[in-house]
This record gives structure tokens, C-alpha cells and sequence, in this order.
């Protein structure tokens, strides 16, 4: 059924004033419901949703100023448009500033009621198609919750969609935040296993002396502790995916037996005389080079190929960063999402620290400092005030010095690269690079000299 957007709720103890009211707007063809107080005004709403609640402010039962809080809460697609009795203007203003659309004093204007009925009708239109729009866009630029559109994110949601319905072991490989535990979920939640469990154990969390059983169970009395048998991750995991995170931190001893219980595809509890089947899908993750851990003896590289039958390589952050407008916004309405918000903008000159910043801890990093500047933000948009120092600092010069730090330049050098990009910024102008440099332009022609010179030899 294609839901008629163009509906008024007409809420009034006054029968006749429902009535009336009923009339002209059934008259303009708007789709017209009625209730007496503010509680069936609730009930109503919570089965059909509505564009304009038109509500008296004195009811019996739940008044109009207690339905606007309800509808403020619960209903934000609604725009409440609040009548109110000569001489209680002083109510209608303060239901404006608890987020009435407008308010109408009685007795009520037939021309003044369309005119506002219209502003609050394509008002709410126009939120619900804007809606519409930024749901649009991370359908398609998503892959279950992992936004992404750059290339080689793009590259990953295909490799999830090829791999989901395979048996493969899989090892995702990626720095600390990327979101290799989302993928290692997406994968999962789109594979014929979906409905048997997805049980995640971090390797690193786990003391070595507990991990064994915790993976394999244990039968009782293996160890002093073991007072009952005991089911292991894996057999929790039966029919389902084991997501190994962290695995470069699984010890020697246990590597020999995962690798056996991946080969024959079934497990020994601790203590136990026989081995039992198991049909589980293993999913690796690590943020260090396993090859290098390889290489080094500290891992084992039959387990090694065993794992990586098929590598998901997530990029840094700082590699993709035309993914950052979007991460932005949609971390942002996440962050929101269930409070009484609506931050929904990051001004530009925000966006392009964002977009300069080198996300060491990548998209998680993003998310925190999203998160904390949706909180700390007193209006609609995020501004520079309210990202962290670490953030606001960093400029495209700050990312020359960091180069140049890597690079370990000498001092000349950076001063003449930034001798140049100034000369660029300002457009060949000497006298104005002169000036942001804060020296005088002899100075500054005589170093260019120096800089040409040198460039011959
Ligand atoms: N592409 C993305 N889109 C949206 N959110 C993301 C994306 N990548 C990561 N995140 C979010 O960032 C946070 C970190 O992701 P996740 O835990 O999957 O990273 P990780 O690679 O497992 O990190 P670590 O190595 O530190 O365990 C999560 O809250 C996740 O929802
Ligand atoms: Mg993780």
C-alpha cells in the first residue's frame, strides 16, 4: 500500500471545532483524522504515521503541551502546529521552544490555518524526502554497516560478496581500526552460516594457560579446576564462523593444534581420549605482517597457508581518504541516532582538518572524535571548536613538517620547499609571499637566488 504522505491529525475535545477544522482541510484534499485528547492522538500515531498534528492546547485527559513532548520524542516526523485561546500566547511560546512547528491563536483564520498547514506540510515533505536521500546514499556506498566508496573499498565488498557463500578460511589483514571485525561479521551475516553463531575470541585477551580450553573445552578433571565438562569456542561456534582475532598472538603449542583441528576438521576437548567433528568456518584477523611473524619462526607456516586461503587486505585510513565526507556523516548519524539531535553538518573548514589528519587508529579514531564533537556541539553543525587540539592543529603545513620529519630533511630544504608552496599560495606574487613569510622581499629574492643556484648544480 503507497502511503498518502498528506495527513493531518486534528486533535480537539471540542466536537464541533473537530469538525470544522475537518472540513476545510478535507476541502484542500489533505487526508484528515481525528482524536479528542492527547492520548488517542498516541494511539493513532503509533499505528499510521502522520505529517501534521493540529492539536488543541487545552484538553481534557493529556493536554496539548504533553502531546509535543510525546511527539518531539517519539514522532520527529511530525510537525505539531499548536492551537491556543486568546491571551495564552505566552504557552504557545513556550510550546515553540519545546519544538511546536508553529502555533495558531483561536479563534482560528480559515486562510491563516492553510497557510500554515502548507509551510508545515512541505516542511515535513521535504525532511522525509532528505531522508530518503541519505538512506539512498549508504545503500549505495555500503556493504551491511562498512561505508566505503573509494577503490579499494569498493574492491572489498566484492571480495565479501565472492567469499561469503565459499568454505575458505579466510585472513583479513589491515592496521588497528580499520574495521576488520566488521568485515569478518559482514562476511558471516551474508553467508549460508548466517544463522548459526558468529563467536569472536581475541587470542591476545586470553592468558595462554586458559586459551587451550577456552577453544577446545575440556573434559572433567583435565586440571585441577575442571570440577565439570566444559564446551570449547569451537564447538560453540558448530555450524557457524570462529572469528580468530589477533591470531599472530596465539602461542606456539596452540598453532599445532589449531592447524590440526582446521586439516581433519575436528577437536579434542582438554583431557579427552577421543577427538569430535566439526564443521566450522575459521576467520583470522591480524594488524601485524604475518609473513614477517613467519619468517621469524614465531608463527608456522603450514598453519599460515592453512588460514590465508584468501587474504582481505583493509587499507589505512590516510589511503582512502575520499571515504572520509562520508565516514563523517555516517558515523555523525550514528552517533545521534535515538537522541534528541540534529547535528547533521560538519563545516567545511572542520571537514578539511579531517580530511588532512593522518588517522593513526583510522576509522576507529574517526568515530571517537566524532562521537566526542557530536557531544561537545552546542548548535546544528560541527565546527573547529569541536574537534580535539591533536585535530584542529594539523594543517597542510603540519603535514609538510611530518614529511619532512620522516624524511629526516635538513633545515634548508624544508624552508625551501616552504618557501615555494607560499610563492605558489599567493600566486607568484613575491611581495605578498614576502609578507605571509615575514621577511622582507630582499631577503626574499635573495634567497631564490640561492635556490636557483643550487638547482643548477
Ligand atoms: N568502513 C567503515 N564504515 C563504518 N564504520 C567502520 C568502518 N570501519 C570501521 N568502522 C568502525 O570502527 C570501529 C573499529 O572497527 P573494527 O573493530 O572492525 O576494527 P579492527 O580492524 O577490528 O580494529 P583492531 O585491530 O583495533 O581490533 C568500529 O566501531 C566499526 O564499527
Ligand atoms: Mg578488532
Amino acid at each position: 500500500m503507497v502511503q498518502d504522505p498528506n495527513r493531518i491529525l486534528i486533535v480537539d475535545d471540542d466536537p464541533e471545532m473537530r469538525n470544522v477544522l475537518r472540513d476545510i482541510l478535507l476541502d484542500q484534499s489533505y487526508h484528515v483524522e481525528t482524536a479528542q485528547e492527547g492520548r488517542e492522538a498516541l494511539q493513532r500515531l503509533a499505528n499510521q504515521p502522520f505529517s501534521i498534528v493540529l492539536t488543541d492546547l487545552r484538553m481534557k485527559g493529556m493536554d496539548g503541551l504533553e502531546l509535543l513532548q510525546e511527539v518531539a520524542k517519539n514522532h520527529q516526523e511530525c510537525n505539531l502546529i499548536m492551537m491556543t485561546a486568546f491571551g495564552t500566547v505566552e504557552t504557545a511560546v513556550e510550546a515553540m521552544r519545546k519544538g511546536a512547528f508553529d502555533y495558531l491563536t483561536k479563534p482560528i483564520k480559515t486562510e491563516e490555518l492553510l497557510v500554515t498547514v502548507d509551510k508545515a506540510m512541505r516542511e515535513a515533505l521535504l525532511r522525509r524526502e532528505v531522508k530518503y536521500l541519505r538512506k539512498q546514499v549508504y545503500r549505495e556506498f555500503s556493504f551491511d554497516q562498512i561505508l566505503g566508496k573509494s577503490k579499494p573499498m569498493r574492491e572489498v565488498f566484492d571480495l565479501i560478496r565472492r567469499v561469503a557463500d565459499s568454505q575458505t578460511n579466510i585472513l583479513i589483514t589491515g592496521e588497528s581500526g580499520t574495521g576488520k571485525e566488521l568485515v569478518a561479521k559482514a562476511i558471516h551475516f551474508n553467508s549460508q552460516r548466517q544463522s548459526a553463531p558468529f563467536v569472536p575470541v581475541n587470542c591476545a585477551a586470553i592468558p595462554e594457560q586458559l586459551l587451550e580450553s577456552e577453544l577446545f573445552g575440556h573434559v572433567r578433571g583435565a586440571f585441577t579446576d575442571a570440577k565439570s565438562d566444559k564446551r570449547g569456542l569451537f564447538e560453540e561456534a558448530q555450524g557457524g564462523t570462529l572469528f580468530l582475532d589477533e591470531i599472530s598472538e596465539l602461542p606456539m603449542m596452540l598453532q599445532a593444534k589449531l592447524l590440526r583441528a582446521v586439516q581433519e576438521r575436528e577437536i579434542r576437548r582438554v583431557g579427552a581420549t577421543r577427538s569430535s567433528p566439526i564443521d566450522v568456518r575459521i576467520i583470522a584477523a591480524t594488524n601485524v605482517k604475518l609473513e614477517e611473524e613467519v619468517k621469524a619462526k614465531n608463527f608456522r607456516e603450514d598453519l599460515y597457508y592453512r588460514l590465508n586461503v584468501i587474504e582481505i587486505r583493509l587499507p589505512a585510513l590516510r589511503e582512502r581518504k575520499e571515504d572520509i565526507p562520508l565516514l563523517v556523516q555516517g558515523l555523525l548519524e550514528k552517533s545521534i541516532a535515538g537522541q534528541q539531535k540534529s547535528i547533521h553538518e560538519v563545516v567545511e573548514g572542520a571537514l578539511a582538518r579531517l580530511l588532512d589528519y593522518q588517522w593513526p587508529g583510522n576509522v576507529r579514531e574517526l568515530e571517537n572524535i566524532i562521537e566526542r564533537a557530536a557531544t561537545l556541539c552546542p548548535g546544528e553543525k560541527i565546527t573547529l571548536e569541536d574537534l580535539p587540539p591533536v585535530i584542529r592543529e594539523v594543517r597542510g603545513e603540519g603535514q609538510l613538517v611530518e614529511d619532512a620529519v620522516d624524511r629526516m630533511l635538513p633545515l634548508e630544504e624544508l624552508e625551501q620547499t616552504y618557501i615555494r608552496r607560499i610563492l605558489e599560495k599567493m600566486g607568484g606574487n613575491k611581495y605578498q609571499a614576502a609578507q605571509v613569510l615575514g621577511i622582507d622581499r630582499k631577503t626574499l629574492y635573495r634567497k631564490l637566488g640561492e635556490m636557483e643556484e643550487r638547482s643548477k648544480v
